[in-house]
Parts: C-alpha cells; structure tokens; sequence
C-alpha cells in the first residue's frame, strides 16, 4: 500500500445500490426501455458478430453512424466507454505539467463528479469555482481562477448536473477568448433535453468551427441507452488524433459498437421520442414540484433540482422512491429528481405528500 498514489486516501469508490428500488430516479437515466423491434434488431446484430475476434479499434460502424447522427465529421470524435472514459482520455492526455507546475483542471461547481475524481487520480490540482447562489456563473470569480491557475482543461457541463440549468452563452465565449492555451470542454450530457416541449434540442456544437480550443463532451447515457457505454468527445481533427494515442487499442466491446450501431442508424427515433416525452414530463414536474414549495430550480435537463430535506431519504426509500441527495454543503436541502414516466411522477407525488 505504501506506494500507491497518496490521493487515493482523499476518494471513494463510486458505488451504487445494488438493488434498484422500483421508482428510481436517482440516475438520470431514461425511463423508458427499449422497444421490442428495436431489441429484436440489437438482438440479430449481436448475435451475427464473430465472438473469437477482438473488436474494431477504431469503431468505424459505430464512428460512421454516429457522426452522421451528429451531422460531425467522422475525424472529429473521439469514442469512449462512456462520457466518463472520455474525461479519463482528455486527462491522461493533458496530464503535463506546464510552467513548472504540476497541470490543473478548472469547472465551475458545484457540478459532476468526475471531474474531480478523475482530475485528482491523474495528478490534476482541482480547481473548482463556486457558482453563484442562483447557480449561475461568477463571470469575475472565473476569470480570476484561470488567470491564478492557467489550467490545461476546463470543464463545463451546460445544461449542468445536478442544477439543471445551462450556462450563460456569452459568457462562456469570453472564458473561451480570453484562456487560448486552455481546451475548454463543453460538456453536453444533457444536451438532448435543452429544449422546451416540442422544440428542438439546443447545443454549442457550431462553436467547433469558430474555436480551435473547444470540444464537446455527447453520450447516449441518458437518453435510453445508459447500459451501452457510450460517449465521445468532438474536436477539431487534429486534436483528435492526438487523444486518440491514449485510447485503450479496444475500448468499446464489439457488443456494444454493434447495438450503438442499429439504435443510430435504423431506430433513432426511439431516442429522439425518449427525449420529447421526457422534456414533456419535466413541465409537468416542475409545475408540481412548485405547487408543493419545493423551490424546483428551472431546468434545460433531465432531472430537477428541489428542496426535499435530507431526512426525507429513508423515507421515501421505504416508500419505493429513490432521489439522489449530497454530502455537498452547497447542495444540503436540496434533491436532485430525475424526470420518470408520469406514472413514476404520481408515485413520486404520492410518496411526497404522505410524509
Ligand atoms: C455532466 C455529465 N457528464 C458526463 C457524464 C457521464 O456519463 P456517461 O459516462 O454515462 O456517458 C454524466 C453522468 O452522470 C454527467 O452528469
């Protein structure tokens, strides 16, 4: 043990529950599965594979489908086992030292977790600056940190987990502008739900063309196929090949390149009809999160931000309903509530009033 990394004492292993209660929307995943042409179709693709085989390294059925559900440039992305990995490639990658000092990573917070797990695991200092109250950017406390810190990446996930709101526009641009040697990461998990009810979804993609010094972070995590693992990091070409040198030789399972593959190319409107409904019952939600005082913050994701004591967990646990709450003192009183089918919504409003 003397020899391992002494940060591993400042982290935990990320664990969930091993049994899901049967209301869970503690995950921002999708609740809604797959239908059954579409399982039928995975089920045909997988099962023609050649099992005996490593997988292709380079994902080139998956990389062609997915670019062009992206309307992206096939060069352009970088596929990982999930958003996750892809974090873990962009910090293997800038994990240089630069004027002497040990390399760091910026986000605003509070924000998504692995960006401190995976920035200290890697040797990154944690820079994290607080959003403000209303958990809106702090324009002079972030420009203040990257003149302090000047990191390597910086990380912005807009719409932000677990706030649910996304980023002021203009402000990002400046960050962007003014910290050139920074690659800046917008980071669009919940991209496909930054829309109202019937719109289309809203993300920063078209900033690839105007900034050599941005990339954007996608996943299908959370529109209805989070078992899958897979995520991708979009960046000018030659940036990409660059992060491509530290990806595992076969990082995605055949498996899984396959079933991304058919959902991609012949049943996207699954997830296209996953995003509309949920974007739907997030109106909904919300109205009945308000009616109850519960303070639910505005929301461009799929979840929401509400005031439930922390006491209520165990409560609403027994009752069947899982919320995800934080040891983050920033974030006490509040609950994050992913959005569910409306039928998870009654159960969650049931379980709410009763106690
Ligand atoms: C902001 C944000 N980015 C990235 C991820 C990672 O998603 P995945 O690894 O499932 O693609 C999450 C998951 O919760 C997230 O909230």
């Amino acid at each position: 043990m003397a020899r391992l990394k002494p940060v591993l004492a400042e982290l935990k292993a990320y664990t969930v529950p091993a049994t899901p209660p049967p209301v869970k929307l503690d995950a921002n995943e999708s609740p809604w599965p797959l239908p059954e042409d579409a399982r039928r179709a995975i089920g045909d693709a997988v099962a023609a594979l050649p099992f005996h085989r490593y997988p292709d390294g380079r994902a080139t059925e998956l990389r062609a489908a997915l670019a062009e559900w992206l309307g992206a440039e096939r060069d352009e992305l970088v596929i990982g086992a999930g958003s996750d990995e892809v974090i873990a490639m962009l910090m293997q990658a800038f994990a240089a030292p630069s004027d002497g000092r040990p390399p760091s990573v910026l986000w605003p917070g509070p924000s998504f977790v692995m960006y401190r797990i995976t920035g200290l695991s890697h040797g990154f200092v944690p820079v994290e600056v607080d959003l403000k109250p209303d958990f809106t950017l702090d324009p002079d406390a972030m420009a203040a940190a990257f003149a302090e810190h000047r990191p390597s990446l910086a990380f912005y996930a807009t719409p932000n987990n677990p706030t649910g709101n996304a980023f002021d526009e203009a402000t990002l641009r400046a960050l962007i502008e003014a910290n050139p040697d920074t690659l800046h990461i917008l980071d669009e998990a919940y991209g496909p739900f930054a829309r109202e009810p019937g719109g289309s979804a809203h993300s920063l993609s078209p900033w690839l063309a105007e900034y050599p010094n941005v990339g954007v972070l996608g996943t299908v995590s959370k529109v209805g196929l989070a078992a899958l693992r897979i995520g991708w990091v979009r960046l000018r070409p030659e940036m990409a090949a660059e992060i491509e040198k530290v990806r595992q030789p076969f990082n995605l399972s055949a498996t899984a390149q396959a079933a991304a593959t058919v959902l991609l190319t012949d049943h996207a409107k699954v997830i296209e009809d996953a995003a509309q409904s949920i974007v739907r019952e997030r109106t909904r939600l919300h109205a009945a999160l308000a009616e109850r005082d519960m303070d639910p913050q505005p929301s461009l994701a799929n979840f929401i931000l509400a005031r439930v004591p922390a006491s209520a967990k165990e409560a609403l646990l027994a009752k069947g309903v899982a919320l995800r709450f934080f040891g983050d003192p920033r974030l006490d009183g509040w609950a994050r509530i992913t959005v569910g089918t409306p039928a998870e919504t009654d159960a969650l409003l049931a379980a709410l009033d009763s106690l």
